[in-house]
């Protein structure tokens, strides 16, 4: 099926925000105000998790093999997004507002409906597996995650937003919710936001 797709603003690769003040200021947030992330904000929160800087295709984080096992999904008030590297753009999966429905799925958290953007990054075992094998494929697509998800965070602190990795929620409901693909496991989601 064809998606609608819309492109991000070009990144900005030189913000002035030193990495040092953005490992000093990330901290776990879990209040936001109801201010909207901008698109360019978004854009480069996605950039930073698995943005494109070379040729060859390879991100912002490693990744065993430069396989790429991770998609990424952006859930609004507007609804589902997959997030395109190749192309810096969002690609719409599905309209209306989820957020309550992910809090639910995710023991009720309260993060996760009141940030205006929860990033979802998810990782499909098979594209590592063909290679590594079963067992290793787990380890380095949910370690591939965690340099995604940090990259992501720290993202956020150097453009003054707050951020949370989230790690206890129901897989099913999230797949379910969000219309994944079966292959697609969920292994984070990150509300994001101002914070409140
Ligand atoms: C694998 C993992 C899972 C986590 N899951 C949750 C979660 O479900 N809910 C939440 O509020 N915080 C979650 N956190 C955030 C931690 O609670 C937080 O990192 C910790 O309290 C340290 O605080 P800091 O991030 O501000 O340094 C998770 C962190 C990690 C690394």
């Amino acid at each position: 099926m064809k998606h609608a797709t819309t492109p991000l603003p070009a990144p900005i690769v030189d913000s002035g925000v030193s990495l040092e003040k953005a490992l000093t200021e990330r901290r776990s947030q879990r209040t936001f105000s109801s201010e909207p992330l901008t698109t360019t904000e978004v854009g480069q929160v996605l950039w930073a998790a698995q943005g494109v800087t070379d040729p060859s295709g390879k991100r912002t984080a490693p990744s065993a093999g430069a396989i790429g096992p991770l998609e990424l999904f952006v859930v609004s008030a507007d609804g589902v997004f997959h997030y395109l590297p190749d192309d810096h753009a969002l690609e719409e999966r599905g309209g209306g507002d989820r957020r309550n429905a992910l809090s639910a799925a995710a023991a009720d958290q309260d993060q996760v409906a009141t940030a205006p953007v929860v990033l979802v990054v998810t990782g499909i075992l098979a594209r590592t597996a063909w290679k590594f094998g079963g067992d290793r494929a787990w380890r380095y697509v949910n370690l591939e995650a965690g340099h995604a998800a940090q990259n992501a965070l720290l993202m956020a602190a150097a453009l003054g937003l707050g951020g949370v990795p989230i790690g206890a929620f129901d897989d099913n409901a999230v797949m379910d919710l969000l219309g994944l693909p079966a292959d697609h496991r969920p292994l984070y989601l990150i509300p994001l936001g101002h914070p409140g």
